[in-house]
């Protein structure tokens, strides 16, 4: 039912399955019963873990069957892609390049030397500076032309592609999570309608979509937009879902009206925090024990929160929790006084 899925080159770096667990006392904080829940990918285990070590097993098996002997990757500053490739590489014994991308306004100190930044570091990468804000385009061809130069130096480079029209390899490790998620909830006896996830690059919505629909389950698939607003992000996600269904040459699972982007939680931009997305992040941790992030998880609880406000404790939602821990302490001081302010009751 999933193609050419379980034969594609792939790695093993994640701690899989990750848990399902019940998120019991937030429910009872928003007035509900139950019936809410969080899958824990921030718990693949890989140098602080997160969504990006699914994804990165196909790209580095494929690295790997290529022979390659250095990664490359390209990224926001703060980008957990980044460190987690940067680990990958490690694991496999590869050198790694990353190039860190200038796109969030207004950020010094400890945004560039805290959290992802350090982490990148400590695994003994080499950064490369891309000093222009939003340009996935020139960001892309100028690692390419990084990789240019080590394979003139006798290099085996492979770059890890972010801008759309590569190869949707990464959203293999989400269709494989789909059929994870969809053996647990039926063993677990859970009852699921929704699964409420962040949508950058767009690899792990597309990939759970694509995955639960090819396995015949149609429960319904939020994506929470993190750097584009909802039409852009539904074109890109339906357009990864039909390289997808190429890719593993099955027939194209995903319908576009089926493509459900949220940019709701969006303002003020990709990296940036707003303040329920703040209150998602407070409300997480005091209530859950879930450490979220300003970038993505942060804003895809306050969607999460936001569906579970509108809808009744029968209706079934599950939070992805894609990990991203160390970008919080890149923000620790802003979020430090937003938490003082929100607790003082300044935010209402
Ligand atoms: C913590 C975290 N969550 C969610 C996402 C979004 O995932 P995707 O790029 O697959 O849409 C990212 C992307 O970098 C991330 O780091």
């Amino acid at each position: 039912m999933l193609g050419k899925l379980d034969d594609m080159p792939r790695v093993t770096l994640g701690h899989l399955p990750t848990p399902i667990e019940a998120m019991d006392n937030l429910a009872a904080a928003l007035g509900r019963g139950g019936g809410l829940y969080v899958k824990r990918d921030d718990c693949t285990g890989l140098a602080f873990g997160g969504n990006k070590v699914r994804q990165l097993e196909f790209y580095l098996g494929e690295a790997r069957s290529q022979g390659a002997d250095v990664v490359l990757i390209t990224g926001a500053v703060q980008s957990n892609f980044v460190r987690c490739a940067a680990a990958g590489a490690v694991r496999l014994g590869m050198d790694c390049h990353v190039q860190l991308e200038e796109r969030v306004p207004g950020k010094s100190g400890e945004y560039r030397t805290s959290g992802n930044v350090l982490l990148d570091r400590m695994l003994g990468a080499t950064i490369h500076s891309y000093p222009d804000g939003e340009d996935e385009e020139g960001a892309d061809r100028r690692v390419h032309e990084i990789a240019g130069e080590l394979k003139a130096d006798g290099r085996k480079p492979y770059v890890v592609p972010l801008s759309p029209g590569h190869k949707p390899l990464g959203a293999l490790g989400y269709v494989d999570a789909a059929r994870e998620i969809l053996g647990q909830i039926d063993s677990g006896g859970i009852h699921i309608d929704e699964i409420v996830v962040a949508s950058g690059s767009g690899s792990t919505h597309a990939g759970l979509l694509f995955g639960l629909r090819a396995l015949g389950s149609d429960i319904r698939v939020t994506g929470v937009c993190v750097r584009r607003e909802a039409a852009i992000q539904k074109t890109r996600i339906a357009d990864r879902c039909r390289e997808i269904a190429e890719l593993l040459e099955i027939a194209p699972a995903v319908r576009d009206d089926d493509v459900i982007t949220m940019d709701e939680f969006l303002a003020p931009g990709y990296g940036l925090l707003n303040d329920a997305a703040l209150r998602a992040l407070d409300m997480a941790a005091r209530y859950e024990a879930l450490i979220l992030d300003p970038v993505y998880t942060a804003k895809t609880m306050a969607a999460t929160i936001a569906r579970a406000t509108e809808t009744g404790p029968d209706h079934g939602i599950m939070f992805i929790h894609t990990g991203g821990n160390p970008g919080a302490f890149a923000y620790s001081e802003s979020l430090t006084a937003a938490l003082e302010k929100l607790r003082a009751g300044g935010i209402s």
